[in-house]
């Protein structure tokens, strides 16, 4: 079984090797905002280093609070026995897998998708049944593609916004799915870590369709804490004892210190949708930008904070043309490859997840060296 790398940690590593030589690098390789978390979150954590010692903890307020966002965002009532707390949507995705399936199940997932399904899947020595999505389906899984597999897969990973496109799936699409799974005994595991970050409207979450399905989640995003390793997972409850036993040999707790500064992260609206305006006026330069430079073919970006565009007409090696790019005008980005393994060689991604000022200089650095290549 191969596990493969991810290889934009390939090009982030040489992207800050240039930087300590002294380029000036803009960093669209990864999926990460770059503004950190609310002040008010960081000055409570600074007031827990002071006073606590910090032993394994569970936040039963966090809890608390993570089910009244599913009331307040949702209208979805959640039983805080059903959720658990994570270190990020990495972990919750591997419990959620290791709680519903045994190994040789198959999960069927999109194609492009975020490249640790693929691979958690096969470590866990279940089987990826990757599903192509392209400009027709809207880069999305459907419920006739689901509908169309035969035999049906154990599982169906569902992500909407999605990584790397930013794709949403319709609401109606997403009740088609649920109804599709519900009657081909399909479990499904909602990776719904960007939302909260759309432009096209709310995007609802999967328990309004399917109340059975498994949904992961995490601080690393929309609060822009990726680093504090913080996320959570709601299980369906005939789930709760295998997740807790498997939390507790695992996993046992996140960082404590990290889930009190996002109990009050939870409540810092103003900052936070500060940023999505950021990635707002980033995805509208990026968007008006792009067909300048020859990139024409792009995935609908409703969401999230990435640009998946094809450039099939410049190279069949995204690696080296993404290395290339970023030697030559030090911004980084993500080669396809690490998102689709069949058609990945030509598509790339941009992570718009940065300034305005940073989006503004990458534009700039950019427009002659696409324009030179299509000379
Ligand atoms: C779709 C998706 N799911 C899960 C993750 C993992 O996030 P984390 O472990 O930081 O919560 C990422 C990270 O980029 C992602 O893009």
């Amino acid at each position: 079984m191969t596990i493969e790398p991810f290889r934009a940690i390939a090009i982030s590593r040489l992207a800050h090797e240039l930087k300590a030589e002294g380029r000036d690098v803009i960093h669209m390789e990864f999926g990460q905002p770059s503004t950190g978390a609310p002040p008010a979150a960081i000055a409570r954590a600074h007031d827990v280093l002071d006073a606590e010692a910090m032993g394994y903890w569970e936040s039963a307020p966090l809890k608390a609070r993570i089910a009244a966002l599913y009331r307040d965002r949702y209208g979805v009532e959640v039983d805080p026995d059903c959720l658990f707390l994570t270190c990020g949507a990495s972990p919750a995705l591997v419990l959620a897998l290791s709680a519903r399936f045994v190994p040789g199940d198959r999960i069927a997932m999109a194609r492009p998708g975020y490249v640790a399904y693929r691979n958690t899947v096969k470590a866990l020595h279940m089987v990826p049944v990757e599903i192509g999505c392209g400009p027709h389906e809207h880069y999305q899984l459907t419920a006739v593609a689901l509908e169309a597999l035969d035999p049906a897969p154990a599982g169906v990973i569902v992500a909407s916004p999605a990584n790397p496109t930013g794709s949403i799936i319709a609401p109606e699409e997403l009740a088609s799915i649920a109804r599709v799974c519900a009657r081909r005994g399909i479990a499904i595991i909602s990776d719904e870590i960007y939302h909260g970050l759309s432009y096209v409207g709310p995007t609802p979450t999967i328990l309004s369709h399917a109340p059975v399905a498994t949904v992961i989640n995490s601080f690393s995003k929309y609060w822009s804490m990726a680093g504090w390793r913080l996320g959570w997972l709601l299980v369906p409850p005939e789930l709760i004892e295998r997740t807790k036993a498997l939390i507790g040999n695992l996993f046992l707790t996140p960082p404590s210190l990290s889930q009190h500064a996002a109990l009050v992260a939870m409540d810092q609206h103003e900052v936070l949708e500060g940023h999505i305006e950021v990635y707002r006026a980033n995805r509208a330069l990026m968007l008006e930008a792009l067909p300048s430079l020859g990139l024409k073919s792009i995935a609908p970006p409703d969401g999230a904070f990435y640009i998946w565009a094809d450039i099939g007409h410049l190279t069949d090696d995204s690696v080296a043309f993404c290395e290339r790019m970023l030697r030559d005008t030090g911004v980084a980005t993500a080669p396809g490859v690490d998102f689709d393994p069949v058609d990945g060689h030509r598509f790339m991604r941009f992570s718009f997840a940065v300034s305005t000022a940073e989006v503004e200089e990458a534009l700039r650095r950019m427009r002659p060296w696409f324009g030179a290549l299509g000379r």
